[in-house]
């Protein structure tokens, strides 16, 4: 495979909606006989990477390469191998992607940090969870399964619960969500909610809002005594896709998705009155038809006597994961072509240069982590009006550049002036602030 064919999935916005679609189709073949696949991509090694703790990603991802006939290579814990070094994941990638493994998985504690594989790697990289960002396989996963269930996705009402702040399944099923047309009513544990920029981006992106919901909510649902769920907006600003301004009608619910508080992310914070599923939660009228839905690992958040009914599928989501990582494996190894167009904008190349101006504020992305020692700042263009709008180009996390300095004239102008856009391409430079251009030497058009 040659470099300019490469591609990789880190976000969910790496496949585009009908791409998604026709890998459905390709599992569902998959699935028909799990051991019929054997030559599809035989001689082909996969190489997982993990350095944070996996079950059933990492297990799902080698079973598939073993059911495609492929072989797997292991580096799982990050204690035994060079990263306890020191060693660089854009030197451990370049090293493993080409002659040791021809596709790689990667799971790594900071957020961006499968980007910085993609970049690095000669060979396709996957997304296994970056930090809090995104883990798009999981929902390929969740997807498909939910499609299977509903046999569509458009229009479904999805309540998201539990840790929506830190869960990276969560942040790439709300994309994938909005994308295809779902309703998304959001019901974090307090303190948990979705991050402002992920509701910044469903907005923008896709014109949707997130209903708020409290958790105190579940169990009204429970209740029953209301043929319709009426759910308490605790941002009733936020509501956009319900008719009811003060109160979220939700009549039906297709979907609760479950999440554990994720722990390893948190600052001590306490989880003592995280939500649960319980039977009786669920017995509400509108959740008739829910499915219940859950990552996994399940920590205390879905009671064990919920496993039994018939909602539930959190295991069927953990088992269909195989045969659609087969699908996406065999499609980024090129043994299965689509028809489907991909992506408009491929994240691979490279955007603008943050210089020594810019810099991503999430502390937790890599560029701030161990990339600090080798990653060059790189943000890509996102909206450009009054204000430009930069996303980090690993993490994504946005920052707002309300000024343009012209590298030549050492002035910088308002983003949106016509001056400020005058600047060719290749002087432009970023400041989110007046003070910040004052700072490097850039005195304002306006003095
Ligand atoms: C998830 C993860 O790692 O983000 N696990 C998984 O891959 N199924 C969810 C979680 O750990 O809570």
């Amino acid at each position: 495979m040659t470099e300019h064919q490469k591609r990789d999935l880190v976000s969910i916005e790496d496949l585009s909606t009908e791409e998604i679609l026709e890998l459905f189709h390709h599992a569902e073949e998959f699935r028909q006989n799990l051991r019929d696949w054997s030559d599809v991509c035989r001689g082909t090694i996969m190489a997982t990477l993990f350095f944070e703790p996996s079950t059933r990603t990492r297990l799902s991802f080698e079973s598939a390469m073993l059911r495609l006939g492929g072989g797997v290579i292991t580096a799982a814990d990050s204690e035994n191998s060079s990263s306890a070094k020191g060693e660089s994941l854009a030197d451990t990638v370049r090293v493993v992607g080409g002659s040791y493994a021809d596709i790689l998985v990667v799971r790594h504690p900071q957020d961006g940090a499968a980007r910085v594989a993609g970049r690095y790697a000669r060979v396709p990289v996957i997304n296994g969870g970056d930090g809090a960002h995104e883990h798009p396989t999981q929902t390929l996963c969740d997807l498909y399964t939910l499609w299977k269930e509903k046999g569509r996705l458009e229009g479904l009402e999805v309540v998201l619960c539990g840790d929506l702040r830190y869960s990276r399944t969560i942040h790439s099923f709300c994309y994938a969500l909005a994308r295809f047309g779902a309703n998304i009513v959001t019901m974090p544990y307090p303190g948990f909610e979705l991050p402002e920029y992920v509701l910044l981006r469903l907005r923008r992106d896709f014109g949707v809002q997130a209903a708020t919901a409290a958790v105190d909510d579940l169990p009204g649902i429970a209740s029953g005594s209301n043929t319709a769920a009426y759910l308490t907006a605790s941002k009733p600003h936020q509501l956009a896709l319900f008719t009811n301004l003060t109160n979220v009608e939700v009549n039906r619910i297709d979907a609760i998705y479950m999440t554990r508080a994720q722990l390893e992310r948190h600052d001590g914070e306490s989880t003592l009155d995280y939500p649960r599923l319980t039977r009786s939660t669920l017995g509400a009228a509108a959740a008739k038809d829910a499915r219940i839905m859950h990552p996994l690992p399940r920590v205390d958040e879905i009671d064990y006597e919920v496993d039994d009914d018939p909602r539930s599928i959190y295991f069927r989501q953990a088992e269909l994961g195989v045969p659609m990582r087969m699908a996406l494996m065999a499609f980024l190894l090129g043994k299965i072509q689509l028809r489907a167009q991909p992506p408009k904008v491929l994240a691979t190349q490279r955007g603008i240069d943050g210089g020594a101006t810019l810099r991503c504020h999430n502390e937790r992305c890599v560029t701030n982590g161990e990339g600090v020692r080798y990653l060059d700042r790189d943000f890509r263009l996102r909206s450009s009006e009054a204000v430009g709008v930069l996303c980090c180009a690993y993490c994504e996390r946005e920052i707002l550049v309300r000024f343009l300095g012209d590298e030549k004239s050492r002035t910088f102008h308002a983003y949106g002036s016509p001056e400020g856009q005058a600047i060719p391409e290749p002087r432009r430079v970023h400041f989110e602030t007046d003070s910040q251009a004052e700072a490097a030497g850039y005195r304002s058009a306006d003095d």
